[in-house]
């Protein structure tokens, strides 16, 4: 499906980063994985390795705009063509409103959102020179339905989705689709340490009472990256188990 074809996947060291990367390696997609460590990848890189496809390995701290101009122009150098960018790096923070520090909304919005212009701005330019290109941001259902606790991750969200409408239809005309995956609860530590009851009262939530793999979200970036989907633009598709309908 992606043979000949390089993926760039931010924050994938681990949880749904890592499975989008060896994923889309599956699919026959050389890829390109970042992170704010790069020791940080070697459980993704030896992943990746297995399917026989070709992995470099950046180090990359979203938040910081001119190294990622440097790192994608890097990469545009290293390999014959950037054709598929998943903005997946992001972090919580979460707490209630009045007590919310400025630190962890300011950490929140620059790592999800401003994370998510820095590396798209940085591949537009070999993608419009390509004139071809696919760009999936994960964005979260929360970015649509809202959470008490998660203001800072709501708003930042909310605004990869708006983010995503308007790069893809800023970019159609050079042949680059822009697109969001929602997920909901997706199988984590996290969702694993979470004690039996405050499980049931979530799952009690979700219409196919189970919480998503990361493998789910990383099925819906394959499709949205592939040919397939060669129609979608602009478009946010949820993972939820119809948890938001
Ligand atoms: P995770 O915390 O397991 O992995 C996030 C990765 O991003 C880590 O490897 C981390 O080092 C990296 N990262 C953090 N800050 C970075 C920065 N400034 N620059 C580069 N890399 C950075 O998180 P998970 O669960 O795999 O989430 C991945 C994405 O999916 C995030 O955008 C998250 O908001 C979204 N998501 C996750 C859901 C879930 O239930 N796990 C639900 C909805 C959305």
């Amino acid at each position: 499906m992606f043979e000949g074809k390089t993926a760039v996947i931010t924050g994938a060291a681990r949880g749904i980063g890592q499975a989008i990367a060896v994923n889309l390696a599956e699919g026959g997609a050389n890829v390109v994985i970042c992170d704010l460590e790069s020791e940080w990848l070697e459980e993704t890189a030896e992943a990746v390795g297995k399917t026989g496809r070709k992995v470099v390995c950046k180090e990359l701290n979203v938040t910081d705009h001119d190294a990622a101009q440097t790192v994608f122009q890097e990469i545009a150098s290293e390999c014959n063509s950037l054709d598929i960018l998943v903005n997946n790096a992001g972090i919580t923070r979460d707490g209630l409103l009045m007590r919310m520090s400025e630190a962890d909304w300011d950490a929140v919005l620059a790592v999800n959102l401003k994370g998510t212009f820095n590396c798209t701005k940085a591949v537009t330019r070999t993608m419009m020179k390509q004139r071809s290109g696919v760009i999936v941001n994960i964005a979260s259902v929360i970015g649509i339905s809202g959470n008490a606790g998660q203001a800072n991750y709501g708003a930042s969200k909310a605004g990869v989705i708006a983010f995503t409408k308007s790069a893809a239809k800023e970019l159609a005309s050079r042949n680059i689709r822009v697109n969001a995956v929602a997920p909901g609860f997706i199988t984590s530590k996290m969702t694993d340490a979470l004690p039996d009851e405050v499980r049931d009262k979530l799952l009690e939530s979700i219409p196919l009472r189970k919480f998503g793999n990361p493998v789910d979200v990383a099925d819906a970036v394959a499709f949205l990256a592939s040919d397939r989907a060669a129609y979608v633009t602009g478009e946010v598709l949820n993972i939820s188990g119809g948890m938001l309908m």
